[in-house]
Protein backbone atom coordinates (compact mmCIF):
# COMPACT_ATOMS: atom_id res chain seq x y z
CA UNK A 1 0.00 0.00 0.00
CA UNK A 2 2.75 2.10 0.56
CA UNK A 3 4.56 1.58 -2.43
CA UNK A 4 1.46 2.68 -4.16
CA UNK A 5 1.43 5.73 -3.03
CA UNK A 6 -1.89 4.91 -0.70
CA UNK A 7 -0.77 5.78 3.08
CA UNK A 8 -2.68 3.97 5.43
CA UNK A 9 -5.45 4.15 7.89
CA UNK A 10 -4.87 3.45 11.82
CA UNK A 11 -7.68 0.59 10.81
CA UNK A 12 -4.93 -0.78 8.33
CA UNK A 13 -2.61 -0.79 11.58
CA UNK A 14 -4.98 -2.15 14.26
CA UNK A 15 -5.62 -4.88 11.31
CA UNK A 16 -1.82 -5.91 10.76
CA UNK A 17 -0.46 -5.78 14.63
CA UNK A 18 -2.43 -8.76 15.89
CA UNK A 19 -0.45 -10.52 13.03
CA UNK A 20 3.19 -9.35 14.42
CA UNK A 21 1.78 -10.76 17.77
CA UNK A 22 0.71 -13.92 16.64
CA UNK A 23 3.80 -15.06 15.00
CA UNK A 24 5.92 -12.60 17.79
CA UNK A 25 7.30 -10.48 14.96
CA UNK A 26 8.60 -7.75 17.01
CA UNK A 27 10.64 -6.34 14.93
CA UNK A 28 7.90 -5.86 12.29
CA UNK A 29 5.99 -4.80 14.65
CA UNK A 30 7.90 -1.91 16.34
CA UNK A 31 8.16 -0.26 12.75
CA UNK A 32 4.46 -0.19 12.82
CA UNK A 33 5.27 1.57 16.20
CA UNK A 34 7.68 4.08 14.62
CA UNK A 35 5.05 4.78 11.71
CA UNK A 36 2.62 5.81 14.43
CA UNK A 37 4.98 7.52 15.91
CA UNK A 38 6.31 9.37 12.73
CA UNK A 39 2.72 10.25 11.69
CA UNK A 40 0.98 14.10 13.17
CA UNK A 41 -1.98 11.98 13.55
CA UNK A 42 -2.43 10.93 17.53
CA UNK A 43 -3.00 7.20 16.99
CA UNK A 44 -6.80 6.46 18.27
CA UNK A 45 -7.35 3.90 21.45
CA UNK A 46 -8.13 0.81 19.95
CA UNK A 47 -4.43 1.22 17.85
CA UNK A 48 -3.13 1.63 21.00
CA UNK A 49 -4.71 -1.31 22.45
CA UNK A 50 -3.52 -3.55 19.98
CA UNK A 51 -0.09 -2.06 19.83
CA UNK A 52 0.01 -2.69 23.40
CA UNK A 53 -1.19 -6.28 22.79
CA UNK A 54 1.98 -6.67 20.11
CA UNK A 55 4.18 -6.15 22.58
CA UNK A 56 2.45 -8.27 25.06
CA UNK A 57 2.44 -11.29 22.77
CA UNK A 58 6.07 -10.55 21.69
CA UNK A 59 6.98 -10.64 25.38
CA UNK A 60 8.19 -7.16 25.91
CA UNK A 61 6.03 -5.76 28.56
CA UNK A 62 8.09 -2.85 29.24
CA UNK A 63 7.22 -1.65 25.72
CA UNK A 64 3.61 -2.32 26.29
CA UNK A 65 4.13 -0.89 29.34
CA UNK A 66 4.83 2.50 27.79
CA UNK A 67 2.55 2.71 25.42
CA UNK A 68 -0.45 2.19 28.17
CA UNK A 69 1.31 5.25 30.48
CA UNK A 70 1.03 7.48 27.30
CA UNK A 71 -1.93 6.55 26.81
CA UNK A 72 -4.27 9.62 27.21
CA UNK A 73 -7.65 7.69 26.85
CA UNK A 74 -7.58 4.78 28.27
CA UNK A 75 -10.93 2.14 27.91
CA UNK A 76 -11.52 -1.34 29.44
CA UNK A 77 -9.12 -3.06 27.27
CA UNK A 78 -6.61 -0.89 27.66
CA UNK A 79 -6.27 -1.43 31.42
CA UNK A 80 -6.90 -5.88 30.32
CA UNK A 81 -4.46 -5.96 27.91
CA UNK A 82 -1.77 -4.43 30.15
CA UNK A 83 -3.19 -6.64 33.46
CA UNK A 84 -2.85 -9.54 30.80
CA UNK A 85 -0.01 -9.07 29.59
CA UNK A 86 1.59 -8.71 33.01
CA UNK A 87 -0.13 -12.13 33.72
CA UNK A 88 0.98 -13.96 30.67
CA UNK A 89 4.81 -12.85 31.13
CA UNK A 90 4.51 -14.26 34.61
CA UNK A 91 4.66 -11.21 36.91
CA UNK A 92 1.67 -11.09 38.59
CA UNK A 93 2.68 -8.78 41.17
CA UNK A 94 2.63 -5.93 38.51
CA UNK A 95 -0.63 -7.33 37.52
CA UNK A 96 -2.40 -7.47 40.58
CA UNK A 97 -0.87 -3.67 41.13
CA UNK A 98 -2.33 -2.79 38.28
CA UNK A 99 -5.76 -4.17 39.03
CA UNK A 100 -6.03 -2.19 42.87
CA UNK A 101 -5.11 1.03 40.42
CA UNK A 102 -8.17 0.17 38.44
CA UNK A 103 -10.46 -0.25 41.08
CA UNK A 104 -8.96 2.95 42.70
CA UNK A 105 -9.64 5.07 39.16
CA UNK A 106 -13.09 3.77 39.67
CA UNK A 107 -12.94 1.44 36.76
CA UNK A 108 -15.10 -1.56 36.44
CA UNK A 109 -13.14 -4.48 35.63
CA UNK A 110 -15.16 -7.20 33.43
CA UNK A 111 -14.77 -11.04 33.13
CA UNK A 112 -11.75 -10.81 31.02
CA UNK A 113 -9.90 -8.86 33.58
CA UNK A 114 -10.98 -11.88 35.79
CA UNK A 115 -9.28 -14.69 33.87
CA UNK A 116 -6.12 -12.68 33.41
CA UNK A 117 -5.74 -12.39 36.64
CA UNK A 118 -6.58 -16.05 37.31
CA UNK A 119 -4.78 -17.63 35.11
CA UNK A 120 -1.88 -15.30 36.58
CA UNK A 121 -2.68 -16.60 39.68
CA UNK A 122 -2.82 -20.41 38.26
CA UNK A 123 0.51 -20.00 36.56
CA UNK A 124 2.38 -18.52 39.44
CA UNK A 125 1.49 -21.26 42.34
CA UNK A 126 -0.61 -18.41 43.96
CA UNK A 127 -3.56 -20.67 44.69
CA UNK A 128 -5.06 -19.39 48.59
CA UNK A 129 -5.19 -15.70 46.46
CA UNK A 130 -6.70 -16.95 43.35
CA UNK A 131 -9.44 -18.58 45.51
CA UNK A 132 -10.04 -15.63 47.01
CA UNK A 133 -10.05 -13.64 43.83
CA UNK A 134 -12.43 -16.47 42.73
CA UNK A 135 -15.13 -15.31 45.05
CA UNK A 136 -14.02 -11.70 44.92
CA UNK A 137 -14.94 -11.56 41.47
CA UNK A 138 -18.84 -11.84 42.09
CA UNK A 139 -18.80 -8.37 43.87
CA UNK A 140 -17.82 -6.70 40.89
CA UNK A 141 -21.32 -8.51 39.29
CA UNK A 142 -19.16 -10.49 37.88
CA UNK A 143 -20.72 -13.97 37.25
CA UNK A 144 -18.25 -17.07 37.06
CA UNK A 145 -17.77 -18.29 33.06
CA UNK A 146 -16.59 -21.60 32.14
CA UNK A 147 -13.38 -19.35 31.32
CA UNK A 148 -13.38 -18.65 35.37
CA UNK A 149 -13.65 -22.15 35.98
CA UNK A 150 -11.54 -23.60 33.99
CA UNK A 151 -8.43 -21.02 35.68
CA UNK A 152 -9.75 -22.68 38.83
CA UNK A 153 -9.90 -26.18 38.07
CA UNK A 154 -6.06 -25.62 36.83
CA UNK A 155 -5.02 -23.22 40.09
CA UNK A 156 -6.31 -26.22 42.37
CA UNK A 157 -5.13 -28.89 40.37
CA UNK A 158 -1.83 -27.44 39.76
CA UNK A 159 -0.76 -27.02 43.22
CA UNK A 160 -2.00 -30.73 43.98
CA UNK A 161 -5.18 -30.43 45.22
CA UNK A 162 -6.46 -33.40 42.52
CA UNK A 163 -9.58 -33.96 44.59
CA UNK A 164 -10.71 -30.19 44.99
CA UNK A 165 -10.40 -29.73 41.63
CA UNK A 166 -12.16 -33.38 40.64
CA UNK A 167 -15.20 -32.06 42.84
CA UNK A 168 -15.28 -28.50 41.29
CA UNK A 169 -15.68 -30.28 37.39
CA UNK A 170 -18.13 -32.37 39.02
CA UNK A 171 -20.22 -29.71 39.94
CA UNK A 172 -20.16 -27.22 37.26
CA UNK A 173 -22.94 -25.32 36.42
CA UNK A 174 -22.15 -25.72 32.66
CA UNK A 175 -20.63 -28.60 30.47
CA UNK A 176 -16.84 -28.84 31.03
CA UNK A 177 -14.99 -28.22 28.29
CA UNK A 178 -12.24 -30.15 26.63
CA UNK A 179 -9.59 -28.00 28.03
CA UNK A 180 -11.01 -28.34 31.77
CA UNK A 181 -10.56 -31.62 31.56
CA UNK A 182 -7.16 -31.35 29.70
CA UNK A 183 -6.11 -29.01 32.82
CA UNK A 184 -6.79 -31.88 34.99
CA UNK A 185 -5.08 -34.41 32.79
CA UNK A 186 -2.02 -32.17 33.09
CA UNK A 187 -2.24 -31.89 36.87
CA UNK A 188 -2.21 -35.80 37.14
CA UNK A 189 1.06 -35.96 34.97
CA UNK A 190 2.43 -33.36 37.51
CA UNK A 191 1.76 -35.52 40.53
CA UNK A 192 2.14 -38.60 38.99
CA UNK A 193 -1.82 -39.74 39.42
CA UNK A 194 -1.89 -42.54 37.04
CA UNK A 195 -5.85 -43.50 37.96
CA UNK A 196 -7.45 -40.56 38.17
CA UNK A 197 -5.73 -39.59 34.79
CA UNK A 198 -7.31 -42.91 33.28
CA UNK A 199 -10.83 -41.77 34.84
CA UNK A 200 -10.75 -37.87 33.47
CA UNK A 201 -8.49 -38.97 30.15
CA UNK A 202 -11.86 -41.20 29.30
CA UNK A 203 -13.95 -38.09 29.79
CA UNK A 204 -11.59 -36.51 26.79
CA UNK A 205 -11.53 -39.41 24.56
CA UNK A 206 -15.74 -38.30 24.44
CA UNK A 207 -14.88 -35.00 23.81
CA UNK A 208 -11.85 -34.69 22.04
CA UNK A 209 -11.49 -38.41 20.57
CA UNK A 210 -8.91 -36.75 17.86
CA UNK A 211 -6.71 -34.90 20.05
CA UNK A 212 -3.48 -36.02 19.43
CA UNK A 213 -2.25 -34.06 23.16
CA UNK A 214 -4.36 -36.16 25.42
CA UNK A 215 -3.20 -39.28 24.09
CA UNK A 216 0.32 -37.82 23.98
CA UNK A 217 -0.37 -36.58 27.51
CA UNK A 218 -1.54 -40.03 28.77
CA UNK A 219 1.44 -41.55 27.31
CA UNK A 220 3.78 -39.27 29.38
CA UNK A 221 1.62 -40.28 32.86
CA UNK A 222 2.28 -43.85 31.96
CA UNK A 223 6.11 -43.11 31.13
CA UNK A 224 6.63 -41.15 34.10
CA UNK A 225 5.49 -44.15 36.17
CA UNK A 226 7.36 -46.50 33.82
CA UNK A 227 4.71 -48.62 33.01
CA UNK A 228 6.28 -49.40 29.46
CA UNK A 229 3.62 -51.65 28.44
CA UNK A 230 1.01 -48.88 28.66
CA UNK A 231 2.62 -46.54 26.82
CA UNK A 232 2.76 -49.26 24.11
CA UNK A 233 -0.89 -49.76 24.55
CA UNK A 234 -1.23 -46.20 24.08
CA UNK A 235 1.06 -45.29 21.12
CA UNK A 236 -0.91 -48.60 19.04
CA UNK A 237 -4.72 -47.25 20.09
CA UNK A 238 -3.22 -43.95 18.11
CA UNK A 239 -2.31 -46.09 15.29
CA UNK A 240 -5.41 -47.63 14.98
CA UNK A 241 -7.18 -44.36 15.34
CA UNK A 242 -5.45 -42.81 12.88
CA UNK A 243 -3.98 -39.91 14.90
CA UNK A 244 -0.94 -38.03 14.83
CA UNK A 245 1.14 -36.20 17.05
CA UNK A 246 1.05 -32.73 16.38
CA UNK A 247 5.25 -32.28 15.04
CA UNK A 248 7.04 -29.86 17.56
CA UNK A 249 7.39 -26.38 15.58
CA UNK A 250 9.50 -23.44 17.01
CA UNK A 251 10.16 -19.50 15.06
CA UNK A 252 12.17 -17.16 15.58
CA UNK A 253 12.02 -13.65 13.56
CA UNK A 254 15.53 -12.13 12.41
CA UNK A 255 15.31 -8.90 10.59
CA UNK A 256 12.45 -9.25 7.75
CA UNK A 257 12.11 -13.42 8.04
CA UNK A 258 10.49 -15.54 9.88
CA UNK A 259 12.48 -19.52 10.28
CA UNK A 260 10.80 -21.85 11.41
CA UNK A 261 12.32 -25.19 13.01
CA UNK A 262 10.48 -28.70 12.70
CA UNK A 263 11.38 -31.45 15.45
CA UNK A 264 12.76 -34.57 13.36
CA UNK A 265 12.45 -32.22 9.99
CA UNK A 266 15.12 -31.17 7.73
CA UNK A 267 18.76 -31.45 9.00
CA UNK A 268 20.53 -29.47 6.94
CA UNK A 269 20.97 -26.70 9.38
CA UNK A 270 22.00 -29.27 12.53
CA UNK A 271 23.95 -31.11 10.24
CA UNK A 272 26.07 -27.66 9.22
CA UNK A 273 29.30 -27.25 11.04
CA UNK A 274 28.57 -23.94 12.26
CA UNK A 275 25.43 -25.55 14.34
CA UNK A 276 28.15 -28.59 15.29
CA UNK A 277 30.66 -26.00 16.51
CA UNK A 278 27.99 -23.85 18.79
CA UNK A 279 26.45 -26.91 19.98
CA UNK A 280 29.36 -28.17 21.69
CA UNK A 281 30.31 -25.01 23.02
CA UNK A 282 27.28 -25.22 24.54
CA UNK A 283 26.84 -27.90 25.62
CA UNK A 284 30.48 -27.77 27.72
CA UNK A 285 29.42 -24.17 28.69
CA UNK A 286 26.21 -25.50 30.30
CA UNK A 287 27.62 -28.65 31.61
CA UNK A 288 29.97 -26.60 33.69
CA UNK A 289 26.63 -24.61 35.28
CA UNK A 290 25.69 -28.08 36.16
CA UNK A 291 22.62 -29.03 33.10
CA UNK A 292 22.56 -32.61 32.90
CA UNK A 293 20.12 -34.06 30.40
CA UNK A 294 16.69 -35.02 31.77
CA UNK A 295 16.12 -37.95 29.28
CA UNK A 296 12.95 -38.99 31.45
CA UNK A 297 10.32 -36.54 29.26
CA UNK A 298 11.20 -38.82 26.09
CA UNK A 299 8.02 -40.83 25.95
CA UNK A 300 9.69 -44.15 24.36
CA UNK A 301 11.26 -47.21 25.87
CA UNK A 302 14.24 -46.38 23.88
CA UNK A 303 18.18 -46.88 25.12
CA UNK A 304 20.13 -42.99 27.09
CA UNK A 305 21.91 -42.15 23.96
CA UNK A 306 18.73 -42.05 21.50
CA UNK A 307 16.63 -40.23 24.07
CA UNK A 308 19.53 -37.89 24.09
CA UNK A 309 19.65 -37.10 20.50
CA UNK A 310 16.12 -37.18 20.46
CA UNK A 311 15.66 -34.19 23.15
CA UNK A 312 18.55 -32.39 21.54
CA UNK A 313 16.27 -31.92 18.31
CA UNK A 314 13.91 -29.93 19.95
CA UNK A 315 12.09 -27.55 17.94
CA UNK A 316 12.94 -24.85 20.34
CA UNK A 317 16.77 -25.26 20.95
CA UNK A 318 17.26 -25.36 17.05
CA UNK A 319 15.38 -21.94 16.97
CA UNK A 320 17.45 -21.08 19.86
CA UNK A 321 21.11 -21.94 18.67
CA UNK A 322 19.81 -20.30 15.45
CA UNK A 323 19.48 -17.01 16.53
CA UNK A 324 22.46 -17.38 18.69
CA UNK A 325 24.15 -17.75 15.70
CA UNK A 326 21.97 -15.07 13.43
CA UNK A 327 22.08 -12.26 16.20
CA UNK A 328 24.36 -9.87 17.42
CA UNK A 329 25.94 -10.69 20.84
CA UNK A 330 23.77 -9.15 24.12
CA UNK A 331 20.32 -9.67 22.22
CA UNK A 332 17.70 -10.89 23.28
CA UNK A 333 16.24 -14.33 21.90
CA UNK A 334 12.67 -14.61 21.27
CA UNK A 335 11.13 -17.78 20.45
CA UNK A 336 7.65 -19.04 19.78
CA UNK A 337 6.60 -22.69 20.08
CA UNK A 338 2.91 -24.55 19.04
CA UNK A 339 3.63 -27.18 21.85
CA UNK A 340 4.15 -26.80 25.36
CA UNK A 341 8.39 -26.66 26.29
CA UNK A 342 9.66 -29.78 28.09
CA UNK A 343 10.51 -29.97 31.22
CA UNK A 344 14.28 -30.70 29.84
CA UNK A 345 13.86 -27.88 27.17
CA UNK A 346 13.47 -25.47 29.78
CA UNK A 347 16.31 -26.46 31.76
CA UNK A 348 18.52 -26.35 29.28
CA UNK A 349 16.99 -22.64 28.51
CA UNK A 350 18.08 -21.91 31.74
CA UNK A 351 21.64 -23.11 31.28
CA UNK A 352 22.05 -21.36 28.07
CA UNK A 353 20.99 -17.68 29.34
CA UNK A 354 23.44 -17.82 31.72
CA UNK A 355 26.33 -19.12 29.83
CA UNK A 356 25.65 -16.57 27.24
CA UNK A 357 24.39 -13.74 28.35
CA UNK A 358 21.49 -13.64 26.61
CA UNK A 359 17.90 -13.20 28.01
CA UNK A 360 15.79 -15.88 26.34
CA UNK A 361 12.23 -15.23 26.09
CA UNK A 362 10.57 -18.31 25.32
CA UNK A 363 6.14 -18.46 23.76
CA UNK A 364 4.88 -21.74 23.91
CA UNK A 365 1.56 -22.50 23.90
CA UNK A 366 -0.31 -20.61 26.77
CA UNK A 367 2.58 -18.43 28.41
CA UNK A 368 6.11 -17.35 28.29
CA UNK A 369 9.53 -18.06 29.80
CA UNK A 370 11.61 -15.17 30.36
CA UNK A 371 14.93 -17.00 31.17
CA UNK A 372 17.62 -14.60 32.68
CA UNK A 373 21.06 -15.80 33.77
CA UNK A 374 20.15 -19.28 34.56
CA UNK A 375 16.72 -18.47 35.94
CA UNK A 376 13.12 -18.39 34.87
CA UNK A 377 10.03 -15.94 34.84
CA UNK A 378 7.66 -18.92 35.07
CA UNK A 379 9.68 -19.90 38.81
CA UNK A 380 9.50 -23.64 37.40
CA UNK A 381 6.09 -23.61 37.96
CA UNK A 382 4.18 -24.03 34.80
C1 LIG B 1 -5.29 -39.69 42.84
O1 LIG B 1 -6.18 -38.62 43.08
C2 LIG B 1 -7.40 -39.02 43.69
C3 LIG B 1 -8.26 -37.78 43.78
O2 LIG B 1 -7.61 -36.77 44.47
C4 LIG B 1 -7.11 -39.62 45.07
O3 LIG B 1 -8.31 -40.05 45.65
C5 LIG B 1 -6.15 -40.79 44.90
O4 LIG B 1 -5.79 -41.27 46.18
C6 LIG B 1 -4.91 -40.35 44.14
N1 LIG B 1 -4.10 -41.53 43.88
C7 LIG B 1 -2.79 -41.54 44.05
C8 LIG B 1 -2.09 -42.80 43.72
O5 LIG B 1 -2.18 -40.55 44.47
C1 LIG C 1 24.23 -14.96 37.55
O1 LIG C 1 23.94 -16.06 38.39
C2 LIG C 1 25.07 -16.54 39.09
C3 LIG C 1 24.67 -17.81 39.84
O2 LIG C 1 23.46 -17.66 40.50
C4 LIG C 1 25.63 -15.45 40.00
O3 LIG C 1 26.78 -15.92 40.68
C5 LIG C 1 25.99 -14.23 39.16
O4 LIG C 1 26.41 -13.18 39.99
C6 LIG C 1 24.79 -13.78 38.33
N1 LIG C 1 25.21 -12.74 37.41
C7 LIG C 1 24.51 -11.64 37.22
C8 LIG C 1 25.06 -10.70 36.22
O5 LIG C 1 23.48 -11.41 37.82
Amino acid sequence: MQGEGMGFSWVTLTTVLPVCGQVTALHSGKEIHGQIVKSKKRGDVPLLNSLMDMYAKCGAIDYCRKVFDRMQNKDITSWNTMISGYSINGQIEEAMALFDEMISNRIRPDGITFVALLSGCSHSGLTSKGKRLFHVMQNYGVKPSLEHYACLVDMLGRSGKLDEALAVVESLPMKPSGSIWGSLLNSCRLYGNVSLAETVVERLFEIEPNNPGNYVMLSNVYANAGMWEEVKRVREMMGMRGIKKDAGCSWIQIKHRIHTFVAGGSTDFRNSAEFCRIWSELSDATKKVGYVPDTEVVLHDINAEMKTMWVCGHSERLAAVYALINTGDGMPVRITKNLRVCVDCHSWMKAVSRVTRRLIVLRDTNRFHHFENGTCSCKDYW
